[in-house]
């Protein structure tokens, strides 16, 4: 066991002859807060299923909590049992993960996996219905919940197991302005210090509240890895890399910015928490 979440190193990965990722190099550690950043298939979601375990690289290695991501060693059960109580993964489409009747059924599926006893089970079900305020809808169906609802139910059903590594794939994606804004205050809060939380995502308005450390993917390779404050206001950067276009524009108001000029929108300034706990999100 090393202290280090992942350490890759030259890692390459190709879909037949179009190469997805190539010589990634860095270096995560444990409790750090990571935003993978990039542009539509700059190859976020790919490395995020790698760090996952669902994809191995072809090239160069790659290590999570020490064990070696590899196809050799996940043939193994007990390394993929291992490895699976460690690592958990939303997906970005919750339609896609969620499966069971109701939102309960959901929450105990992976608990059950991990062989816990009913009582446990039971226990921390009820723990993370009032922690994600999923107490109303419990019995419900997780396919007839909104955008906002349906992510919270998808990132309860991994956070159950406790997993030391939470993979976010674009949490935010498809999210009204107001859903956004809770989940991402919600993730703030929720998350932990001890535990890691990579999340991948093309939404600059959140980076700063979900991460401290930013690598910007740029057609599969890293662009940059830095202090995620340096990364967002390095418009230089965001623009090579497809995060933000230059336009030109006028403010209707006379001041410094009452020409027309081209920049960039800074993130607006941070919200405060946002989600109603006796009330539930506003979408
Ligand atoms: N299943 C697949 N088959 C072939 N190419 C794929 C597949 N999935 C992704 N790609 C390609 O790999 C590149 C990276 O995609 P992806 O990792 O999904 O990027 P992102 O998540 O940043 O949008 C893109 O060029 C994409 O078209
Ligand atoms: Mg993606």
């Amino acid at each position: 066991m090393t202290d280090n979440a992942f350490h890759f190193s030259g890692v390459g990965y190709s879909y037949g002859p179009a190469r997805a990722l190539d010589n990634i190099g860095f270096t995560v550690t444990s409790g750090e807060k990571l935003a993978l950043l990039g542009a539509n298939g700059s190859g976020k979601s790919t490395l995020l299923r790698m760090m996952d375990a669902l994809c191995f690289p072809d090239g160069g290695t790659a290590t999570a909590c020490g064990m070696t991501l590899s196809a050799t060693a996940f043939a193994d059960e007990d390394t993929n049992f291992a490895f699976r109580r460690r690592v958990g993964l939303v997906f970005q489409n919750p339609d896609v993960q969620m499966f069971n009747p109701t939102v309960m059924d959901e929450l105990a599926f992976g608990p059950l996996q991990l062989g816990w006893s009913t009582t446990e089970v039971r226990r921390e079900i009820d723990n993370m219905l009032v922690r994600f305020n999923l107490t109303q809808l419990k019995d419900r169906p997780p396919h007839r919940l909104s955008g906002g609802e349906k992510k919270r139910v998808a990132i309860a059903s991994v956070l159950i197991c406790k997993p030391q590594i939470l993979l976010l794939d674009e949490p935010t994606a498809a999210l009204d302005p107001a859903s956004k804004s809770d989940l991402v205050s919600f993730l703030s809060r929720e998350l932990g210090e001890d535990r890691t939380v990579v999340t991948a995502t093309h939404d600059l308005d959140i980076v700063e509240d979900i991460s401290s450390r930013t690598i910007v993917l740029d057609r599969g390779s890293i662009a940059a890895d830095g202090a995620t404050l340096d990364i967002i206001h390095d418009t230089a950067l965001l623009q090579r890399t497809h995060l933000v276009f230059p336009h030109h524009h006028s403010h209707p108001k006379a001041g410094p910015y009452g020409k027309s000029h081209s920049h960039i929108h800074e993130p607006p300034a941070k919200a405060t928490p946002s989600f109603d706990f006796d009330h539930g999100a506003k979408d």
